[in-house]
């Protein structure tokens, strides 16, 4: 090797809210494979990445199991680790957001960018859920659509018309946390003024860092002009407090990319690397990302200006990836197409997976199709019935009739010749992240193999006398001809490379150790490297996808869940509050002063409630159990300290507590000795 590089690779980090699944694992497959390349190459590379464990979604999960973000992050993470490495996903490091070496960096990145004048700050009013004390992201309103009335929308786009717009605009909006109608509050917040970087970024997604239908995008997006960029986010907040102003912490966007540093500086105290070798303004190391197109702008903008304005180096390519889908269409649930990793390995081996998905994958930004029936036919037919088979043919020979030996010379010195001079078109494919194109090679050098085994016949060598030097040397050939094959295909299937070397009884194959075939060298008993995919058991992994769907929708009705999506459905039992926070209802005697029904609302009273000079106005949902008049002059009990809430019909401004199961059977509190409107109860 003339030249060795150093590299530092990365995959975007995945949410630590839910499981990894197919979609995912385009990425982190893509990712791996190249990795795999470059230290086969022989080059020095480093893949790390980490859970991205901050922001609102994990926070309200959390919440809602009733455990600390940190026993969730926790958790997930064994499960994540647990899924790549199912895949052989090799990661030199995987780390976590929330870790102390993250900590550490995000205050400096945010020191030297506030320092260089790069922050500022300004009040901004946002949705806020009055019962929650907190503010809502958009992800967590819903309402009706604006534009087409559809209910239960979020407050940025609507899935039933499409439309896009500001949760402010969204009708009947309700916090997706606690129900309650959100209110406008103001707080001040921080900015990251990317305009300051305009000429820099400009210049740098012109200059080949990124794929040249990403740069197009981009463009539009200096042609819309570069906003200031919101990096703060008010508490509660499951993130890293910004060190000059407690109470803010820093918006999850912000200290995500810097965990790819941070999962690097851990990996490097352990290993003893020279960090800031990799991360000076002036680095010769490369430094890549692969990533989706969903997250351009975080990584071809925002990333590169915050490197740059904090003095550190900026990528040497943002690599953008397109979208799986399954059978031609989006990942579905109700289809059992939305597959978990875990649920894959349930049924299948993952080198299939791997090796679809590289012989789908090139450099561009193109969706990528899984056809489930095109997996099986392509699987069986290129790994199980060219390349494993050109083993089981010859390895019965060698070991039978020659002890497990391999020939001292060659067969055809010039057909290996030609497999090992095609190592460099492969090379510079994988190297190009044109896995399909090698893919392609490979499997032209597979056939090629066959062939030569079809007209060498040496199943009719083995019957004839006096052709055995011959069979040696054409099995012989036959099995250096598929070290070759395994060889260029190792960064695709790990698993049956390593599978193959010890059948082989060699070391882990380098690039440049391909050319020199093997000769008169010990070989174990040949065992069969990879079976058929079995089309029962993909119909076993969709009907099982199909069976989650029913597990979640079941949860859903028992207790507030966060779905993968971080979208919450509601749930009459929520977690335990403690007694602080019970201590906090505000319990009084109300007198029902008047009680009357409420035009277009079937199940709704108005009720007006003395409390002793002040009267209130609520909606009790309590119409099928009362007749109006019989609850005028009643007392009863009522949470006076509750957010009012608006309603379609007015606004609400607490509580009557009634219990029962419903209908008619439904009881207001009745207190009567010594109770006067407006006492506390106790
Ligand atoms: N946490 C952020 C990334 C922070 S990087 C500093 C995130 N996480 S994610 O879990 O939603 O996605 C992780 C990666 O998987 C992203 O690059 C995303 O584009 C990719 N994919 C998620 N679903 C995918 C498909 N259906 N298809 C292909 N890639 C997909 O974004
Ligand atoms: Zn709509």
């Amino acid at each position: 090797m003339s030249h060795q590089r150093k590299i530092l690779v990365t995959s975007a980090l995945p949410y630590a809210n839910g499981p990894i699944h197919i979609g995912h694992l385009v990425e982190y497959i893509q990712t791996d494979i190249w990795v795999r390349f470059q230290k086969m190459r022989g080059h020095e590379c480093w893949y790390v990445c980490a859970d991205d464990a901050h922001g609102t979604p994990i926070m309200l999960r959390a919440r809602q199991e009733g455990i600390d973000p940190e026993t969730l992050i926790a958790r997930v993470a064994q499960e994540h680790k647990a899924d790549f490495a199912a895949f052989r996903i090799g990661f030199d490091n995987y780390h976590s957001t929330h870790s102390e070496e993250n900590r550490q960096i995000s205050h400096l990145i945010y020191e030297r960018l506030r320092d260089g004048g790069h922050i500022t700050q300004r009040e901004i009013t946002q949705a806020y859920d009055p019962v929650e004390n907190m503010f809502l992201p958009d992800r967590f309103i819903k309402g009706e659509c604006p534009k087409c009335g559809a209910a239960d929308q979020y407050g940025d786009n609507c899935e039933a018309c499409g439309a896009s717009y500001s949760p402010a605009e969204l009708k009947n909006a309700v916090s997706a946390v606690s129900g309650a109608t959100p209110v406008e509050k103001a707080s001040t917040h921080y900015f990251f003024k990317l305009a300051n970087f305009e000429a820099m970024l400009h210049d740098w997604t012109r200059a080949g860092h990124v794929q040249k239908e990403m740069a197009n995008k981009l463009g539009e997006w200096f042609e819309a002009g570069l906003q200031e960029w919101d990096i703060s986010r008010d508490a509660p907040y499951f993130g890293f407090e910004i060190p000059d102003h407690p109470g803010k912490f820093f918006y999850v966007w912000l200290d995500a990319p810097i965990g790819y540093m941070a999962s690097f500086k851990n990996l490097s105290d352990r290993e003893g690397i020279d960090f800031d070798a990799f991360w000076k303004a002036d680095s010769s190391a490369e430094l890549y990302h692969f990533i989706g197109k969903d997250i351009v702008y975080f990584h071809c903008l925002f990333w590169p200006a915050m490197l740059h304005g904090a003095g550190f180096r900026k990528p040497s390519a943002v690599f953008t990836h397109g979208f799986l889908t399954v059978d031609g269409q989006k990942m579905s649930k109700s289809r059992g197409t939305f597959i978990k990793a875990r649920s894959y390995l349930d049924h299948l081996n993952p080198e299939y997976l791997r090796y679809y998905f590289a012989a789908k994958l090139g450099s561009g930004v193109d969706d990528i199709d899984l056809n489930l029936e095109d997996f099986a036919q392509r699987v069986n037919a290129d790994l199980v019935g060219k390349v494993v088979n050109i083993a089981s043919r010859n390895a019965g020979f060698i070991d039978k009739r020659f002890g497990g030996r391999l020939a001292d010379t060659l067969a055809e010195p010039g057909l290996f010749a030609e497999f090992a001079a095609a190592g460099q078109t492969i090379a510079d494919y994988y190297e190009q992240r044109e896995y399909s194109r090698a893919v392609r090679e490979i499997m032209a050098l597979a056939d090629r193999a066959n062939q030569y085994i079809d007209e060498k016949k040496p199943w009719a060598m083995a019957k004839e006398e006096g052709r055995e030097q011959e069979l040696h040397q054409v099995c012989s050939m036959g099995l250096n001809l598929f070290r070759l094959l395994i060889g260029y295909l190792r960064p695709i299937l790990p698993g049956t490379a390593a599978a193959a070397e010890a059948f082989l009884r060699i070391e882990p194959l380098t690039w440049e150790a391909l050319a020199q075939p093997l000769s008169g060298h010990l070989i174990e008993k040949f065992v069969p490297l990879m079976t058929r995919v079995e089309a029962k058991d993909i119909e076993a992994m969709v009907a099982a996808s199909r069976e989650d769907l029913k597990a979640i929708d079941a949860k859903k009705t028992k207790s507030m869940e966060t779905t993968t999506e971080g979208h919450l459905a509601k749930d009459p039992i929520a977690a335990d509050i403690d007694y602080a926070d019970f201590a906090k209802v505000d319990l009084r005697i109300a007198r029902i002063a008047k009680a009357e029904p409420v035009e277009g609302a079937n199940k709704l009273l108005r009720l007006t409630l003395d409390l002793g000079g002040e009267t209130r106005n609520v909606f009790a949902g309590i119409k099928s159990a009362y007749e109006p008049q019989d609850l005028e002059g009643k007392l009863t009990v009522m949470v006076a300290n509750l957010a009012p809430r608006k309603m379609r019909f007015g606004l609400s401004e607490g509580m009557v507590l009634a219990a029962g199961p419903g209908g008619k059977d439904l009881f207001i509190l009745n207190p009567d000795i010594g109770a006067e409107p407006g006492m506390k109860v106790k």
